[in-house]
């Protein structure tokens, strides 16, 4: 974006200068110099291009201001430089106090028609002044100028913000949600392994993977939410043996007898690097299970069982919901995969293994073990091929650490190399590896327990609840509330403070796990937020008015600075939400929470709302916020609070 020091020139547009498209041709050729000796590609682009009121009714997604500016470019650009077909229009908001949007398009433009023959634009601010002369007329636009080297300004017409974010209140906020072309998508997250502990890592890829998969759903995508649990491997042989000689009645067994089975798994890997014999039981164990004898498979399943219980305690605290498909579910699948690619000839011969080789990179990815065993890659790529064939996925996510990026760029390319995915990068089906970074403690060292052991996510969650009770308590609210409010708001704003303090780093940095911070109800924390929620609930309970009477016989007006900032602000939300949800980045949306509140802030310090004049248009803005901030709230897995 350009700042707006860099504005020099500035001329006042009106609409009325605006020329409707189709009325171009009747231009002098002066106009538009390179019009003339192209008269016939003009005619095309203006039959090409919908007129606006057409538009309205094609609108893809109503709510996405850069979009619908994108489309008035689009067609001013085609008259601009007729010669000149797909060039995109590069339309960014902007904090320059000249406009709210730009359109940067000119000095690009200008560097590739340069000295062409008919050209008569003399330097980029005049390809600007083209462009902006060209921008048909719209009831979305107040004014527009030229700044610096060709940048379009555009001021939006407050009254026509106004009439949107009124629009959105009665249709609801699902109007300005992110219109995708894909219809159904597969989320690969959380996935922590059978028996292994569930780390901080997976609460990263949980509360990750949540957001994405909720954004997908808020866009009309049919989101199959993936647990894909390590439930296969050869730490199950040991599992099983182990749990035989303890339990010689095993089927009785249940959690509360194997206790914690954290521990469990550590006695048995003891046992396993220490005793041989039992070793070389385990390692038979394994084949039988494989073979699928059926009193290994019991074990087995009964051992996935008390995990799955364990990881579902989790799952409903953070009110996350997953479908589990594990590993073992790919199992079947796995050697007609194998001879799939085998027979296009990519699988080859390698120290005894079976590898695919990719381009640029120097290790093989390895799909058939050399004691003819299956592994991690072996699953991935069958997973992929199931997810795109059987489940006909376009857009396949896995939210996983980046110390797995190299994995699945390797599976990526593989299936690319099988034909699997189209050529072009840009184009479905697709998949993408969401990696993020490390969780630290304090210390600046990978987040540990004081004895230096993996912190377990459900004493983490127990303490940021804890913490937050106290913090209520301490604000008088245990004689003011019920047990059961101090409860959920101490759980709401507990929970959500850990999920907000994951969500709003740029996920591929690593960031420090510190209660006090994420806990603190300044800054940018969702304490902080949730009471911005709650005060914009109490101002409008305290109006006493109903806001959906209001809703309908009300009217909004952003005649204030403040208050038009503030609208500004909304109406942006469906171009963020839809940002975010490309680029599968969850801090983009929480930065937006954030800025919202901010606005909302200023906008309440600088305006009465409760007995003022504009008393009715205010509250209606009041309302928007916290429909808009809710629904921000949903989309991060943030439970919100209405009283504080
Ligand atoms: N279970 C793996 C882990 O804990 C994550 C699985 C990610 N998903 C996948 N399809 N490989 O590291």
């Amino acid at each position: 974006m350009i700042p707006s020091c860099l504005t020099l020139q500035l001329t006042p547009f009106f609409p009325s200068q605006l020329l409707p498209v189709n009325r171009l041709s009747l231009l002098p050729s002066s106009t538009f110099p390179a019009f003339a000796a192209k008269s016939r590609r003009l005619a095309f682009a203006a039959t090409k291009a919908p007129s606006i009121s057409t538009m309205a009714a094609e609108q893809e997604n109503v709510g996405n201001l850069k979009r619908k500016l994108a489309k008035l470019f689009q067609l001013s650009l085609d008259a601009t430089v007729p010669g000149e077909p797909d060039i995109e229009p590069q339309v960014a908001a902007c904090t320059a106090k000249f406009g709210d949007y730009q359109c940067n398009n000119a000095m690009g433009l200008w560097s590739k028609i340069k000295g062409r023959p008919g050209i008569e634009f003399r330097g980029p601010p005049a390809v600007g002044q083209a462009i902006m002369k060209n921008l048909p007329q719209s009831e979305m636009i107040e004014s527009c100028s030229v700044a610096g080297p060709g940048f379009v300004n555009v001021v939006l017409s407050k009254n026509w913000m106004a009439q949107n974010i009124q629009k959105m209140l009665v249709d609801g906020i699902e109007t300005w949600a992110p219109k995708l072309s894909i219809k159904r998508a597969v989320v690969d997250f959380s996935s922590p392994n059978i028996a292994k502990e569930m780390h901080v890592g997976h609460l990263r890829s949980t509360i990750i993977g949540d957001t994405l998969a909720s954004m997908l759903e808020f866009s009309n995508v049919e989101v199959l939410r993936r647990n894909h649990v390590g439930d296969w491997g050869t730490q199950f042989g040991m599992l099983i043996e182990f749990l035989f000689e303890k339990f010689p009645n095993f089927e009785d067994v249940n959690e509360t007898a194997i206790g914690d089975l954290q521990a469990f798994y550590k006695e048995s890997k003891q046992r396993f690097d220490v005793d041989a014999e039992f070793k070389d039981r385990a390692q038979k164990a394994v084949v039988r299970l494989q073979s699928g004898e059926q009193m290994y498979r019991k074990a087995w399943a009964q051992i996935c069982e008390i995990s799955r219980r364990e990881f579902d305690q989790v799952y409903q605290r953070l009110g996350v919901h997953l479908e589990e498909k594990g590993e073992s579910f790919y199992n079947p699948h796995i050697p007609g995969v194998i001879e799939a690619l085998t027979n296009q000839g990519l699988v080859e011969e390698s120290k005894g293994a079976r590898v695919i080789f990719i381009e640029g990179i120097n290790i093989p990815l390895i799909v058939v073990k050399s004691d003819g065993g299956y592994n991690y890659a072996s699953t991935d790529m069958t997973a992929l091929w199931y997810r795109l064939n059987e489940e006909k996925a376009e857009w396949i996510i896995y939210v996983t650490d980046v110390g797995q990026q190299q994995h699945f760029d390797m599976v990526f390319k593989a299936a690319k190399r099988a034909g699997w995915f189209p050529a072009d990068d840009r184009q479905y089906p697709k998949a993408s590896h969401v990696g993020f970074g490390l969780v630290l403690g304090e210390d600046g060292k990978r987040f540990r327990t004081r004895s230096s052991e993996v912190v377990r996510l459900a004493d983490l969650l127990d303490e940021a609840k804890t913490r937050s009770k106290a913090a209520l308590i301490e604000r008088g609210k245990a004689a003011e509330w019920t047990e059961e409010e101090l409860e959920q708001t101490a759980e709401a704003v507990g929970y959500g403070a850990v999920k907000y303090a994951d969500l709003k780093n740029n996920r591929l940095t690593n960031y420090t796990f510190d209660f006090d911070q994420m806990l603190n109800d300044k800054g940018n924390t969702a304490v902080y937020l949730l009471y911005a929620h709650a005060r914009i609930c109490s101002i409008i309970r305290k109006s006493g008015k109903d806001t959906e009477e209001l809703k309908k016989t009300g009217k909004i007006v952003l005649d204030h600075a403040d208050e038009r900032v503030l609208g500004l602000h909304l109406l942006q939300f469906a171009e963020v939400v839809e940002e975010a949800c490309s680029n599968l980045l969850p801090n983009v949306l929480c930065e937006y929470l954030y800025n919202l509140s901010e606005n909302f802030t200023r906008f309440y310090s600088n305006c009465q709302v409760v007995g003022s004049a504009e008393e009715t248009s205010r509250l209606l803005l009041c309302e928007a916020t916290a429909v808009v901030m809710r629904k921000c709230f949903f989309l991060l897995g943030i439970k919100p609070v209405y009283k504080i």
